[in-house]
């Protein structure tokens, strides 16, 4: 049997979405026969204003996604850091240029799920990815919440923690310093296995 591809598209303007997508690659790999791909969509904001947000230079070894062909994958994970509470517009353009899939109905009936990062705790964590449905559901793909399935660390509340039922998440804090935390790495990992596990079931 050939191997599944998971495609892990995200967008990270200062690296929290960007350790997370690796952890959610880590759990997609896990399950046999399904293989984790890491893609990052394209910058829409000028060098100039990049620069006055302080957002570091994008890692040169994850390749540029191609909206053109995303179709080519059996499943998605898409990560991405609210703003406002929704998908950040990166995320959102390179959603955007997906019509001719839309047209042709190349993406329906593939499983995707999502993951995100806010600054603070109660600040889009569960609307961000929420609204970001919409995108899936106008495709006709089959969204994959990720329930209470990763354990315990979904219960705990000793400590702050990113991540919902409907995806993982982490807190980056209100100046990005915070890193994602064990517990937040572990909803990662637990989802992309979780995604991986539909997507093979559904290919079958
Ligand atoms: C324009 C803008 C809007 C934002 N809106 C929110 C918000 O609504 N809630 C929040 O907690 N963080 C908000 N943030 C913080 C980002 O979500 C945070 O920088 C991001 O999660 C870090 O992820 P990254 O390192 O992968 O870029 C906003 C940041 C920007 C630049």
């Amino acid at each position: 049997m050939a191997t599944k591809k998971v495609y892990i598209i995200y967008y990270s303007m200062y690296g929290h979405i960007a350790a997370m997508a690796k952890a959610v690659k880590q759990g997609v790999d896990s399950v046999e026969g399904v293989e984790g791909v890491l893609f990052q969509v394209a910058e829409t904001l000028p060098a100039e204003v990049l620069g006055k947000m302080h957002a570091p230079a994008k890692p040169e070894d994850i390749p540029a996604a191609n909206p053109s062909t995303i179709n080519e994958a059996d499943g998605f994970v898409f990560g991405f850091p609210t703003r406002f509470g929704m998908m950040c517009a990166q995320m959102k353009a390179f959603f955007d240029a997906t019509g001719g899939h839309w047209q042709k109905g190349s993406l329906a009936g593939k499983a995707a799920s999502m993951f995100t990062s806010t600054a603070s705790q109660g600040s889009g964590q569960e609307t961000t990815i929420m609204t970001a449905v919409t995108q899936l559901a106008h495709h006709g793909m089959i969204y994959v919440p990720t329930g209470y399935g990763s354990g315990g660390s979904m219960f705990g509340l000793d400590a702050a923690k990113g991540g919902s039922p409907w995806g993982a998440g982490t807190l980056a804090g209100p100046d990005g310093s915070r890193q994602p935390s064990a517990a937040e790495l572990e909803q990662a990992v637990f989802q992309g296995k979780n995604l991986a596990t539909v997507v093979k079931k559904l290919t079958a």
